[in-house]
Formats: C-alpha cells, structure tokens, sequence
C-alpha cells in the first residue's frame, strides 16, 4: 500500500489471461497461535512454547523465499497480549529481544530487511534499541522484507494514525479537502509495503484478533491447524496453494455473456 502498488490492482478483471495458479502470495501475514497449548500438551509451561515458536519462526522465514513470498508480516505481540501474567508478557519481551539479536547476521547476510510495526510507548528502552539497531543494520536490504508486528493492534495503529493525520491537518502540512483511502493509509505503520495477500492463523482459531484490520480488506484468509512451534514451510506452502485456488474478485464481476430477458 501506499507508494507501492499492490500486487493485483482493485480495478477490473485484466489479468485474466494469467493463470490462477500462478499466481503466487507476495505478502502473507501470519498470526502465530497456539504456543501454549503446543506446550500444555507437552506438561510444559507456556514460555516453552514460545521458545519453541522461535524455531518455527525462523524455519518458516528461510524458507519463505523459495515459495514466492518477498513480503511477511508475523504477529508477535497484541496490544491486549499485556493482560497476560507478568512473567509471560517479561518473557516475550525476552523472545523478541533474542531472536533479533541472534537472527541479525542471517538477516543482514541473506538480504532481508527487518522491521518492526506497533506502539514503541510500552516497550523498554533495551527493547527499543534493539529494534532500531536490527532496523539500521537491514535497511539497505531488499531481498525479503520481514516485519513483526510486536505491541501492535489494528484499531490502535489506525487510531494512531488518525491522530497523526490530524495533527498534521492541524500544522497545516495536510489539506483536509484531499482527505481520502490513499492519502490516509501513508499514516499507518505498513504504509511503505503491500497489504497482505494472504493472511494464515494456525491453531485452528478463526479470528483476525485486532491484527492488519485496514490491511486485510481483501487479503484472503487461511486457517490451519497446527500450533505454530509445529509450523514451518511444509505448512506455509500448502497455504500458499489453498491461497493459489481461491478467486481473487475484489467485488467485481465479468460481464455473464448472458441477456437478460423478459
Ligand atoms: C501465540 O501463542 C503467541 C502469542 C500470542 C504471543 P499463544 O500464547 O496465544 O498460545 P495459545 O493460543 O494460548 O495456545
Ligand atoms: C493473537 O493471538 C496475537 C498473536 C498471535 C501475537 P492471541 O492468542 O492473543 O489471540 P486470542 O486471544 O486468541 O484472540
Ligand atoms: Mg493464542
């Protein structure tokens, strides 16, 4: 969205004469469910389910290329994921912090630019410096771009954006008469990329909970079950296939061919 274009434009039926299947998922976006349970059937605390979740993660990353998708939006941390136990909330801060850290080099080696998209207010100054490092150290990367979505929220980050929006009507750097769906969306948090064109939830759950609400407007959605420390690209691939068979319409519609009469 915003200054990059989408990868099949709203308008029309024009890219017909492509074939449906192949026509791959460019930016999936996924929303990464099931840790805890995952570690509960194990007899484990929930932590260990993260942990493992990490692993899935970066399998499912690495291999992420190879089927097409240049874009990925992971969903790491909700704004409502604060009303968790302390401990649980202190040890996915600690996750992020490790798998930034520790993924950077690959990262920085295999061309992929990180990102992170939410609500910096909450996050701690150790956190915060960690992201900004792993951002500059990727930025000149452009082979895959990852963002994790980490203390974000789909109505605060349109809340937010409409906050800033006003102020900037306010300063007069924008001119309310030219308000509309472009102009508004350069103010959300994945202004510089595409929306999603698939988004996939795992662990069977099928709801969006609050993730890429602007976004997902027409993105198609996939739902498998599998915890995600089970996940990895075998999973994001059939995914991708399911994505492949599904007709992309946008509310339009070809004309029948058929009179009507009578
Ligand atoms: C997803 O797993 C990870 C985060 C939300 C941080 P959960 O922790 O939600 O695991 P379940 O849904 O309780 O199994
Ligand atoms: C969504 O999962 C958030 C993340 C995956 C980070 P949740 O487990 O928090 O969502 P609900 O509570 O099942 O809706
Ligand atoms: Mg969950």
């Amino acid at each position: 969205m915003g200054v990059m274009s989408p990868t099949k434009q709203p308008e029309g039926r024009s890219d017909r004469t492509v074939p449906a299947e192949r026509v791959g998922a460019r930016h999936v976006a996924i929303i990464m469910d099931g840790n805890g349970r995952w570690a509960k059937q194990r007899g484990m605390p929930r932590v260990f389910g993260h942990r493992a979740g990490v692993n899935a993660l970066k399998r499912t990353v690495e291999g992420a290329p190879d089927l097409g998708v240049e874009w990925m939006t992971v969903f790491g941390f909700s704004t409502e994921n604060w009303t968790r136990p302390a401990a649980e909330v202190a040890e996915l801060m600690g996750i992020l912090k490790n798998y930034l850290r520790s993924d950077l080099a690959r990262m920085e080696r295999e061309g992929v630019r990180l990102r992170v998209i939410g609500r910096r207010n909450g996050l701690d100054a150790e956190v915060l410096d960690i992201i900004a490092h792993a951002e500059a150290r990727t930025r000149h990367n452009d082979r895959f771009h990852l963002q994790v979505a980490f203390n974000y929220g789909g109505r605060a980050d349109i809340a937010d954006a409409a906050r800033r929006y006003a102020e900037a009507v306010v300063e007069g750097r924008e001119d309310l008469k030219g308000f509309d769906e472009a102009g508004f969306e350069r103010y959300l948090s994945t202004a510089h990329g595409p929306p999603p064109d698939l988004i996939v939830r795992t662990s069977g759950e099928q709801r969006i909970s609050n993730f890429l609400l602007w976004e997902a407007a027409y993105a198609e959605l996939v739902f498998q079950d599998v915890l995600w420390p089970d996940y990895g690209p075998e999973y994001l691939g059939a995914a991708i296939e399911e994505f492949r068979r599904r007709d992309r319409r946008y509310g339009g519609a070809e004309a029948d061919g058929v009179l009507a009469t009578g």
